[in-house]
């Protein structure tokens, strides 16, 4: 991947195409503005705004745009920082204040209090968890329908220990006095504890009190809002250019391409490679359907390729790489088929951006779809989806009439089985995975368990066991089922399989899948684990 900064991958919030190449007018998209101190909870705010039809854009903390007349807030979230770390990020607090309805979050909060002559100290022991309000200042319109006792979250390791003189508290717990906080005679807010988290029970209530009421915000943000505006920027900004876009068979790149179509019809040329790792008879089904949906798409089967080039690989990084360069090179061949393409488009969604980062920079995992294409093509990039949420995509693909069996599928990382086949790849494991992998996916249809999962597949383990059959020693694979629940992928749970499922699902892979003579059953959920094994 390459070395993406944070702040281009939030880059300037705006929906449908990246600032670097492109700054024409906003349209009048009413917005709340989420200012990003780093916290890993920002995004989570983003989430719970848009969840009551509030559009609302994440920027860096210091991209704070200005000169937009459609920003009707701004909420300042916290940050891995104290106020007192010379590394803490700080804005010239005067540019919103007074300007805008102002809500700081835990740093946000502390920020706000410290600069104007508040105390913040580290709090006795972190405060941490679940706490209760004790007090709330009656008619506070942040607290307009949340009662005393309400629980919130607290995370933090400092505490406000004193508010500026014009500064009033609006509320308590019974550890923390200042747990939140109104500047006197102001649209201008603080809260030590997290709303957007959902163990603060009545924390979406807060939000709406605070984009709704005290902003004045519409609530029009739905599906059908989004296509209507983003086709129509798409249109004013790709005008008669040529657009190519990789087709992976995920919803995310399926939903893309439903919305350029609906924009720019046979000027959008879609690729779909199959580097050889896709699920059985995936490549067949997906092109059919993308044809169905009317897509102008070049089916491209490279499999013998990415075998070649990953023959004896086992690292997991390096197989990702491989199958990240391959599918650049492939594509590339088939895009230099197209006269005069100018834009790549891709279905990169917003937690495509978060996981290959973290706040120190560091690669959690090089997801192949966010990186390398554009610079060596030379193309301008469009990604029309890179502000939603995964539940936001399928709605917009609903509300565009893709067909249900396409929209409800289940995320598929990009480098396929590759990175469920520990160790090296052959052609024989993948076809061992690959009938594993359908009889636990067609069970988990049959039995009306999967669209209760947010993601299930069969990972094909390095370890061979005894086993007994018939009359015979077998000595051969042992495979895993991973099934987990998710709302965005950032975090997961497994999912409770019923036991008869999954004696079922075994007998069925062990008996009909050569090479297979032991199925166990991934029970870790994410954190600490991740969803992919690799
Ligand atoms: P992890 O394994 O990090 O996965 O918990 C989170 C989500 O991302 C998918 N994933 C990938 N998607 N390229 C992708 O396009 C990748 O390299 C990749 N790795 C993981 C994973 O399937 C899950 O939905």
């Amino acid at each position: 991947m390459r070395d993406i900064r944070r702040d281009e991958i939030l880059g300037n919030g705006e929906i449908g195409l990246t600032s670097r190449h492109n700054n024409q007018s906003h349209n009048m998209q009413e917005k709340i503005i989420i200012l990003d101190f780093g916290s890993q909870t920002t995004q989570l705010i983003g989430r719970r705004v848009r969840e009551l039809n509030m559009y609302c854009e994440i920027i860096p903390y210091n991209k704070f745009p200005e000169d937009d007349p459609s920003v009707i807030g701004v909420i300042l979230s916290g940050s891995p920082f104290s106020v007192y770390d010379e590394r803490a990020f700080k804005i010239e607090l005067d540019k919103i204040r007074g300007k805008y309805p102002v809500l700081g979050i835990c740093y946000g909060a502390q920020f706000m209090a410290y600069v104007n002559g508040g105390s913040v100290e580290p709090a006795e022991s972190r405060e941490y968890g679940r706490a209760h309000l004790s007090w709330i200042e009656t008619g506070n319109p942040l607290f307009k329908d949340i009662e005393v006792g309400s629980q919130v979250w607290m995370s933090h390791g400092d505490t406000i220990t004193s508010i500026p003189d014009n500064f009033e508290v609006i509320a308590s717990t019974d550890s923390v006095k200042i747990a939140a906080y109104q500047a006197k005679g102001e649209k201008l807010w603080g809260v030590q504890f997290h709303p957007e988290v959902y163990h603060s029970t009545d924390g979406t209530q807060l939000l709406k009190n605070f984009v709704v009421d005290i902003c004045g915000g519409k609530q029009d943000w739905t599906a059908q809002s989004f296509i209507e505006t983003t086709v129509a920027r798409l249109r004013e900004q790709l005008g008669d250019d040529k657009v190519v876009l990789g087709l992976s068979g995920g919803v995310d790149s399926s939903v893309a391409a439903a919305l350029l179509n609906k924009a720019i019809g046979s000027n959008l040329t879609c690729i779909f490679v199959d580097h050889g790792m896709l699920r059985k008879n995936e490549f067949e089904n997906v092109l059919n359907d993308y044809k169905c949906m009317g897509l102008n798409v070049v089916g491209v089967d490279a499999s013998a390729k990415f075998f070649g080039e990953l023959a004896g690989v086992s690292e997991p990084e390096r197989k990702r790489k491989i199958i990240g360069k391959g599918f650049i090179d492939v594509f590339d061949v088939e895009a230099h088929k197209i006269k005069d393409v100018k834009w790549l488009a891709q279905g990169t969604i917003y937690p495509d951006c978060i996981e290959s980062l973290s706040i120190t920079g560091t690669t959690i995992k090089s997801h192949h779809n966010v990186g390398g294409l554009p610079e060596k093509m030379n193309l301008k990039l469009c990604e029309p989806l890179r502000l939603l949420f995964k539940d936001e995509v399928r709605r917009v693909g609903r509300q565009l009439g893709m067909p249900e069996h396409l929209i409800g599928r289940h995320p598929f990382p990009g480098p396929g089985l590759a990175v469920r086949i520990l160790g090296d790849i052959t052609p024989e494991k993948v076809r061992v995975l690959q009938d594993a992998d359908d009889i636990f996916i067609t069970s988990l249809r049959k039995a009306g368990l999967y669209d209760k999962i947010w993601q299930a597949g069969v990972i094909l383990l390095p370890v061979r066991s005894v086993g007994v059959m018939g009359d015979e020693r077998t000595y051969e694979q042992a495979v895993a089922l991973r099934a987990v629940t998710s709302t965005d992928g950032m975090t997961a749970d497994w999912y409770p399989l019923p036991y008869d499922f999954m004696a079922k699902v075994s007998n069925d892979i062990i008996n009909k899948v050569r090479g297979v003579n032991r199925v166990c059953y991934d029970i870790s959920s994410k954190p600490p684990a991740t969803i992919e094994w690799e």
